[in-house]
């Protein structure tokens, strides 16, 4: 099946710093047509017969349905496989863990610590990879969130998301997304939990051409006029031993009324990856708010991992 939207110049989605514009929106595109046609009842087998193996070294409940679902719902299958119980978890390379899988399955999905470990399956899988989530960055993520707004907000262009919290893999993607999108991304974080430079400066660099103004500070009064908040856990998978820490530090960043009330807008939306940690960065009430569209997210994920999935796989 060949549509606009299966161009097949890409082969992998590891970050969201190389897609461009035009794929991202393509993806939106596609996400929304799924989305209907699924709502509908109407089938699309677009990846009938092909399989996703799933690597997990982390915890999943949202990367792992949604993708075997989306796998499901186009007519093939996903494969879970746990990094534990895979050869990996006692020496096996990634490189030949890369090329094996290869040999049977259609594309990749990995949720890994290590984002070289990407990388490394990206370099040698002869199929698809696609990062369902490193320490760098989490790109599936952004994508179905940038579609959440869209649906919400009617436009992109122009908005303002702003990132209470953590500047970690989340906050990564929302930065090269929005950059990418023409949407101003503020992260509002303690001193000392900023997001990576490289990752700022390209995205600085990215905004100039889309007017997205990306700015980092440490001060919440930043949050006044935003269009978004989004905030994620205070201490990601890995990072359980800092957790005390963090909830010190990280206290006057919490999501509550007080907070919301700084965007002086009545309809900024509250946006979560989840996960979430309720009574540490957000609060109930926040969470279970009108303005709260954590479980649309949620969704979405389903709806914008097709649209990368039959990007990747269809017709290959
Ligand atoms: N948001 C997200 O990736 O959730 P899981 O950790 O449950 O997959
Ligand atoms: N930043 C979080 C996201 C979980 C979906 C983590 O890496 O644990």
């Amino acid at each position: 099946m060949k549509t606009k939207h299966m161009t097949k110049t890409r082969k992998d989605v590891t970050s969201l710093s190389d897609v461009t514009k035009a794929e991202l929106e393509a993806w939106f595109d596609l996400a929304l047509k799924l989305k209907a046609e699924q709502k509908a009842g109407k089938t699309h087998p677009i990846l009938a017969g092909k399989n996703l193996a799933m690597i997990f070294q982390k915890s999943s409940t949202r990367t792992r349905v949604s993708f075997e679902i989306a796998m499901r719902q186009l007519g093939g299958g996903g494969l879970y496989l746990s990094g534990n119980d895979m050869q990996l978890g006692r020496g096996e390379t990634v490189a030949d863990t890369a090329q094996v899988l290869s040999r049977y399955c259609d594309g990749i999905m990995a949720r890994v610590f290590a984002h070289s470990d990407i990388t490394t399956l990206a370099k040698f899988a002869s199929v698809p990879v696609i990062n369902g989530l490193s320490d760098y960055s989490h790109p599936c993520q952004a994508v179905a969130d940038y579609l959440t707004v869209l649906e919400h907000k009617g436009r992109l262009k122009g908005l303002t998301l702003a990132y209470v919290g953590d500047g970690n893999n989340v906050a990564h993607s929302l930065l090269f997304g929005g950059a990418k999108l023409g949407v101003s991304v503020t992260i509002v974080c303690p001193k000392g939990y900023e997001p990576q430079k490289s990752v700022v400066d390209q995205c600085i660099e990215d905004g100039k051409v889309t007017e997205s103004r990306i700015l980092v500070t440490n001060d919440t009064a930043a949050v006044k006029g935003a269009d978004v908040i989004y905030t994620d856990v205070w201490a990601s998978m890995g990072q359980e031993k800092e957790h005390e820490t963090r909830v010190r530090l990280f206290k006057d960043y919490q999501i509550n009324a007080t907070l919301m009330a700084k965007t002086g807008k009545k309809d900024t939306l509250f946006m979560h990856c989840l996960p979430a940690h309720r009574g540490e960065e957000v609060t109930d009430a926040v969470v279970d708010s009108p303005n709260s569209v954590v479980f649309d997210e949620a969704e979405n994920r389903l709806h914008a991992q097709k649209a990368i999935l039959v990007s990747l796989m269809a017709g290959r």
